[in-house]
């Protein structure tokens, strides 16, 4: 679910392998190996352990020549984060190594139809693909008896293979997890990620669903061949990498989180210039789908979540059309009563979420239309469903999503302009308001650093709103959770005296947005009973309704627009807590930027 390169060619693989890895770190971290043909000595070397790949770049032994090679960074799904479950895997005889992203759910049922005599040496359910690979290699070919084994698994799976009998080759194959196929002029590289092509590729594929690669060298040149399961030849049309590597660094910023950030106000410019100005708009056909739905259904998870709760919101109130946001997880296995001519929007950062991809397949296999907003073209939700929309966020690396966020909201919000048969503000002029009110907060991020100091750093924190405040909320709340590790909770500003309440005591940080006029009375009456039982208030509000003593103001932007302001704030205290607390920001405990496993 995090990372997997491989690369054969004629520069030192694993070189190649170990940046590759370290772009791919914060997809998820808790272990890492490298396993390379050693090209002096003709021999194969492993480095594997539990831990950063900082550990493996600092431990790595760089003498070593080598042209072949395959990586892994492991998000433990079966077995412990330790040295013997850490990636790669070898079979019984140790003719083949393999580094695996995905969860094999028939890996028991095929160990004893099939490995029953073979002594596992780790608890991973991908010692059970490479061992079949053996196992079936005694009467197939190789890449036969590759494909005979994905014929049996079921699961998720993006796998890179080594053949220690022939160190010219390298095989790959994918089903729903992530993979693509990157060609250089020195050799041919194979990643879950694109990220980890850049600098080494200048063209690359991304993978269908149960398809099979095979590399290989001939006369110094490589090259490789697609394959379906059945052996079928695949076409091979390859699109050119459009990421540099400056996209990738931290221009400077101490972290990717504080950079991505900051980038939020030319992230709103530049959907501005491809969606808005010089006649571009959003394609006719979406907009027709969404026109023609009797009921919109977004299914999306976490942060992207609270995208769709906001555009909920938006498209109802601008352009009148019902809308049910869905948790993509809960989706796929409760899927709701389906109105007439239903819409299904995917939103997804990624476009890689597991949940969201079998929530997908089951709109399809419904006959019901689909769309995905997504940040990824390549991705897989991108592909997959009918229509597809870009947000422009650019790279996103940082795994608490900042700029991705409101770049889903403001694709939700053109649309729901799009559609409004009356439009209640100028498009332009506010987006551009929008845009420098960003600008002016992130400015000031020196004096959200200086509050968080004051008052924030405490073991729990309640943030508190009402209408489309409530859903910035709930997403301040996760990004504080998930990168400080203090315990918060988003709640609808009238909804605490209904039980919470219980848990304000003297000193509980309470942090109140405010920028919806009709409830900004209501609110503030909330924080004087939250004040009574002790808490220790801030408020973000809006500069036409603010108070004195409250210690966030923001710029004026029309009501339907605020999430987009107030939520810079939020994100900048979640920033300064988590610095506080000197904790990973950019790669929080436990969570990955990708989740691509159910
Ligand atoms: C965001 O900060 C989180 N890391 C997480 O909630 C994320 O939004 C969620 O996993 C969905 O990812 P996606 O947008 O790539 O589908
Ligand atoms: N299921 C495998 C394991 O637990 C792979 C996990 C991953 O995607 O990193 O090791």
């Amino acid at each position: 679910m995090c990372g997997i390169v491989g690369y054969l060619g004629s520069e030192k693989a694993s070189d190649i392998i170990l940046s590759g890895l370290t772009k791919l770190e914060y997809r998820g971290y808790d272990s890492c190996g490298i396993f390379f043909h050693d090209t002096d000595n003709d021999r194969f070397i492993t480095y594997k352990d539990k831990g950063r790949v900082h550990h493996l770049v600092d431990d790595f032994d760089y003498q070593y020549n080598n042209h072949l090679a395959i990586g892994h960074t492991r998000w433990a799904t079966h077995g412990k984060p330790n040295q013997a479950n850490s990636h790669p895997h070898f079979s019984l005889s140790q003719r083949f190594g393999i580094v695996h992203n995905g969860v094999i759910d028939n890996y028991l049922e095929l160990t004893t139809k099939y490995l029953a005599d073979v002594p596992f040496s780790s608890e991973t359910d991908t010692e059970v693909i490479v061992n079949l690979i053996d196992y079936f290699s005694k009467t197939l070919a190789v890449e036969e008896a590759i494909r005979k084994t994905l014929s049996l698994l079921e699961g998720s799976y993006a796998l890179l293979i080594i053949d220690i009998v022939n160190p010219d080759i390298l095989y790959a194959a994918k089903n729903k997890s992530p993979l693509l196929v990157g060609v250089g002029s020195k050799g041919i590289i194979i990643a879950s990620d694109v990220m980890a092509l850049v600098g080494y590729a200048d063209h690359y594929l991304p993978l269908e669903d149960k398809s099979v690669v095979t590399v290989s060298k001939t006369e110094n040149q490589y090259h490789f061949e697609l394959k379906d399961i059945i052996g079928k030849p695949l076409p091979t049309t390859m699109l050119e990498m459009n990421i540099v590597m400056e996209d990738i660094g931290k221009a400077g910023y101490s972290h990717y989180m504080l950079k991505e950030i900051c980038e939020q106000p030319s992230v709103i410019r530049k959907i501005m210039a491809m969606y808005l100005e010089n006649g571009s708009s959003l394609p006719d056909k979406i907009i027709q789908h969404f026109q023609e739905a009797n009921r919109i259904y977004i299914v999306a998870a976490g942060t992207s979540m609270h995208a769709g709760f906001v555009g909920k919101y938006l498209l109802e109130n601008i352009a009148q059309i019902p809308v049910e946001v869905f948790i993509a997880s809960e989706f796929a296995y409760n899927p709701p009563l389906v109105e007439k001519n239903p819409y299904f929007v995917f939103i997804s950062q990624s476009g890689e979420t597991a949940d969201l991809r079998s929530s997908l397949v089951w709109v399809k296999s419904h006959h019901y239309q689909s769309l995905t907003i997504t940040n990824v073209p390549t991705s897989t939700l991108a592909r997959e469903a009918d229509d597809f929309l870009e947000i422009y966020a650019g790279p996103e690396i940082a795994v608490a999503s900042t700029k991705a966020y409101v770049a889903q909201v403001a694709i939700l919000l053109l649309i729901a302009y799009q559609l409004a048969s009356r439009k209640p503000f100028d498009i332009h002029v506010e987006l551009s308001r929008v845009a420098v009110a960003m600008d002016a907060i992130i400015d000031r991020r020196d004096y959200i650093q200086h509050l968080v100091r004051d008052k924030l750093v405490k073991h729990n924190c309640f943030y508190i709103g009402r209408g489309l405040d409530y859903f910035t909320c709930l997403e301040a709340a996760l990004k504080l959770k998930e990168i400080s590790y203090i315990q918060t909770e988003g709640f609808a500003a009238g909804e605490l005296k209904h039980g919470t309440i219980t848990l304000i005591e003297e000193g509980t940080p309470v942090i109140a947005v405010i920028s919806q006029k009709t409830m900004n009375h209501a609110t503030r009456g909330n924080i004087r009973e939250v004040q009574t039982r002790g808490a220790e208030v801030i408020v973000i509000s809006m500069s036409d309704i603010h108070d004195v003593t409250d210690q966030i103001v923001l710029m004026d932007v029309h009501e339907y627009l605020a999430p987009l302001i107030t939520v810079i704030p939020t994100q900048l205290i979640a920033f300064y807590t988590a610095l506080i607390l000197e904790r990973d920001i950019d790669k929080p405990r436990n969570l990955a930027k990708s989740v691509t496993v159910e």
